[in-house]
């Protein structure tokens, strides 16, 4: 049984243990701030009105959606690791994963921080699944990102080239263990955030379908657009207006190049080798620190009256941006076998 839904990666056999998150204080934090807007707990695709009849997995699932489980999980490192060619990782899905993620991981880093690759996986992850919203069949994490060249050169994916190619070279390299593309962008994605000097850790999930039809056009948020548009927008994708403050605070290892070419390299807080909350605090301050280039889109977010409150919350409070809920942070529609 194939299913859609928003969300991360399993190797559910990798991942287990799960630190999180909703603490005492951290919701103590979050109602002193009077944050109005609220996780979304929405279940799509197949998900939907399913409740007793799924997998192991798609159950595990359907509770990260809906609050009920962490999203979030402790390293559970193979003590030792079979060989990649070996009949016994053959036998085992998360072994040929984690010598991808390893691959992956030497990638993304660098002496104190993540690489631009690392940077560049985040947001290629995004916007694989991100292409999609609740009134289409098809799309998300999908691999069409990277497998449909048309999706690949539109300009919103301009900056994607690299990452982009890398992720086709380990394709080439792993492919014939039996990946789809789709997850090989997700576990991108999750391994980049860990990487990054402060990243949580997230569990992930494999299994999804590689699929190359072209989205639509308009799916993606543009930095030149208000939060109206933009909260409608991610509510269209099953987001709540405090999930989308949760999920671009992902800007805080970002960097632009084509907003303003003319300033290319510009980071989007003061700290973009750390996963820290600067991001939040510098957007809404008052001056931006030298150097900082703010999207207009974040600025709007950072002074909507939807969104504000919960800005202001993330901002300073790194146990308050991680106590919503991580599931949807680092999101993607995908294709489980569920
Ligand atoms: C309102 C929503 C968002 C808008 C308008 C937006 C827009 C942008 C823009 C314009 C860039 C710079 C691209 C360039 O010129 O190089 C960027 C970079 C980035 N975005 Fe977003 N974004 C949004 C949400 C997100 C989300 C939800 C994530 C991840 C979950 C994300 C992750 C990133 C990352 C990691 C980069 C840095 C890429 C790099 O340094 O190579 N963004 N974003
Ligand atoms: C479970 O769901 C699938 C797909 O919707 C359906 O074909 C099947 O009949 C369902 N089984 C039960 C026992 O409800
Ligand atoms: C989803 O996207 C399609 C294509 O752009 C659009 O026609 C449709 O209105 C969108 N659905 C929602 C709920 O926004
Ligand atoms: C913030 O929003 C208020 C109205 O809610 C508006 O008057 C003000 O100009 C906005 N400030 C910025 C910097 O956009």
């Amino acid at each position: 049984m194939m299913l859609s839904l928003p969300f991360v990666f399993l190797c559910t056999t990798c991942a287990s243990a799960y630190a999180h998150a909703f603490t005492g204080q951290a919701l103590a934090d979050l109602k002193r701030h009077s944050i109005l807007s609220t996780p979304s707990s929405k279940l799509l695709g197949d998900l939907v009105g399913r409740p007793d009849n799924l997998t192991a997995v798609g159950t595990e699932i359907s509770a990260i959606l809906t609050g009920k489980s962490a999203a979030t999980g402790d390293d559970t490192a193979y003590t030792a690791l079979p060989d990649l060619d070996s009949p016994t990782c053959a036998a085992d899905t998360c072994c040929k994963w984690a010598h991808i993620v390893s691959t992956m991981h030497s990638a993304f880093t660098s002496p104190s921080s993540c690489t631009s690759l690392a940077r560049g996986a985040i947001r290629l992850g995004f916007h694989d699944a991100a292409a999609w919203n609740v009134s289409l069949p098809y799309g998300g994490a999908d691999g069409s990102i990277v497998l449909n060249a048309e999706e690949n050169d539109r300009p919103e994916n301009r900056a994607l080239k690299p990452i982009s190619a890398q992720t086709r070279a380990w394709f080439a390299r792993f492919r014939s263990f039996g990946i789809s593309m789709a997850d090989l962008i997700q576990m991108g994605a999750a391994t980049a955030v860990v990487t990054c000097p402060g990243g949580p850790r997230i569990r992930s999930f494999v299994g999804r379908e590689d699929g190359n039809p072209l989205p639509p056009e308009g799916l993606l948020p543009s930095a030149f657009a208000d939060a109206e548009t933009n909260i409608a927008l991610f509510e269209a994708k099953t987001f709540s207006a405090s999930d989308l403050v949760a999920l671009v605070g992902a800007h805080t290892v970002s960097q632009q190049v084509f907003v303003d070419p003319a300033r290319a390299g510009a980071p989007q807080d003061s700290s973009d080798s750390v996963w820290d909350t600067k991001f939040y605090e510098e957007t809404a301050g008052p001056s931006t620190p030298p150097g900082v280039f703010t999207f207009p889109s974040d600025a709007s977010l950072a002074n909507s009256s939807e969104t504000s409150g919960t800005w202001r919350a993330f901002a300073g409070s790194l146990r308050t941006w991680n106590a919503v809920r991580p599931p949807r942070e680092i999101t993607s529609v995908c294709l489980l076998d569920v």
